[in-house]
C-alpha cells in the first residue's frame, strides 16, 4: 500500500509518484508523501527498505527515475544539494558527517558561514559567527565539548554535534538518519530530549530515520512505516504497530 496524507496542515514537502531502482533493487517504488509543517515524522524500516534513500531524495544526492519532490511548492528533484540546503532544508547523516579535525565550536561557527555564504575559516574569528554558534553550542547543551575536536567526542555528543551542526544552516526541515543509532540506551534518551525542545521552540519541522522503537514510541508525532522501498503503512506509531503483519516486517 501507497499512501497519501489527507491534511488541512501546510504542507511542507511532497514526495509524488518517486521510484529509484539500484540495478536489481527497487528502492523507492512509487512513493507519495506528506510532511506537514511543524510535524516530527518517524520512517522506521528494515535494513534496505529505502529510508535512506528518500533521504537522499528529498537533499538531492539521489535523483528518481520517476516522479517529483516539491517543498514549499517548489521542485526539487533536479536541484543539487547545496541548493536544496540554501532552501531550507538541512541533514545530519547515518554515520556523522563532522569536520573531524575542527572542534565542536569551530565547526559550527563554520555552519553558520556556510548559511550566510562566506565560508572561510576566517569566519572563526566574527563576532556574529562566534555569537550564533555560542548560542548553538548552549542550545544543545555542548559547551563543555565546545573546544574539543570532533574526531575525539564521545559517540553520543557526536551525534548531537552533527546536528548541531545542521540546525546551524537554520533549516525549515530537519532530516536525520538514525540520530541514537550507536549510542548506549541511557545517552539515546539524552540526544532526544535535547533536541525535541530545540524543534518545538523554532518550529523545524524533521523527518527522523529510527529503528529503535522506544524513541519513535516516545517522541514521533506521526510514523510512516517502509518496505522494499514501499510504503506500507502511515499513521500513529500504537495504530501501525497493531497490526501485526505491519510490525513484523518492520521489525524483522
Ligand atoms: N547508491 C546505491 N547503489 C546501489 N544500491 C543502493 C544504493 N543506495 C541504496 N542502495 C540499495 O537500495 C536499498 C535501500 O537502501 P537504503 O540505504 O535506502 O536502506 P535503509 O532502509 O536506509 O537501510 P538501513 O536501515 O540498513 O540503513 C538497499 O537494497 C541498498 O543496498
Ligand atoms: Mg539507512
Amino acid at each position: 500500500m501507497t499512501t497519501t496524507s489527507d491534511t488541512t496542515a501546510t504542507v511542507l514537502l511532497e514526495a509524488s509518484h518517486i521510484s529509484v531502482r539500484f540495478g536489481g533493487v527497487t528502492a523507492a517504488d512509487d512513493i507519495n508523501l506528506t510532511v506537514r509543517q511543524g510535524e516530527v515524522l518517524g520512517v522506521i524500516g528494515s535494513n534496505g527498505s529505502g529510508k535512506s534513500t528518500f533521504l537522499n531524495l528529498c537533499t538531492g544526492y539521489i535523483r528518481p527515475a520517476a516522479g517529483a519532490i516539491r517543498f514549499r511548492g517548489q521542485p526539487i528533484t533536479h536541484l543539487s544539494p547545496r541548493a536544496i540546503t540554501r532552501l531550507g532544508i538541512a541533514r545530519a547523516f547515518q554515520h556523522p558527517q563532522l569536520f573531524l579535525d575542527k572542534t565542536v565550536l569551530e565547526s559550527i561557527v563554520l555552519g553558520v558561514a556556510c548559511r550566510n555564504r562566506f565560508w572561510s575559516l576566517r569566519t572563526v574569528f566574527q563576532p556574529d559567527y562566534r555569537r550564533k554558534a555560542d548560542t548553538i553550542v548552549d542550545t544543545f547543551g555542548l559547551g563543555d565539548y565546545a573546544n574539543i575536536v570532533n574526531s575525539e567526542l564521545p559517540e553520543g555528543v557526536k551525534k548531537l554535534s552533527d546536528i548541531a551542526l545542521a540546525m546551524a544552516l537554520e533549516p525549515s526541515l530537519l532530516l536525520l538518519d538514525e540520530p541514537t543509532s550507536s549510542v548506549s540506551s541511557a545517552n539515546k534518551f539524552v540526544i532526544m530530549d535535547t533536541l525535541m525542545p530545540i524543534l518545538r521552540d523554532s518550529g523545524v519541522t524533521a523527518i527522523i530515520v529510527e529503528h529503535d522503537m522506544e524513541i519513535v514510541e516516545r517522541y514521533m508525532d506521526r510514523v510512516v512505516a517502509w518496505d522494499s522501498g514501499q510504503i506500507i503503512a502511515e499513521g500513529a506509531f500504537a495504530d501501525i504497530m497493531h497490526n501485526e503483519d505491519v510490525r513484523q516486517r518492520v521489525t524483522g
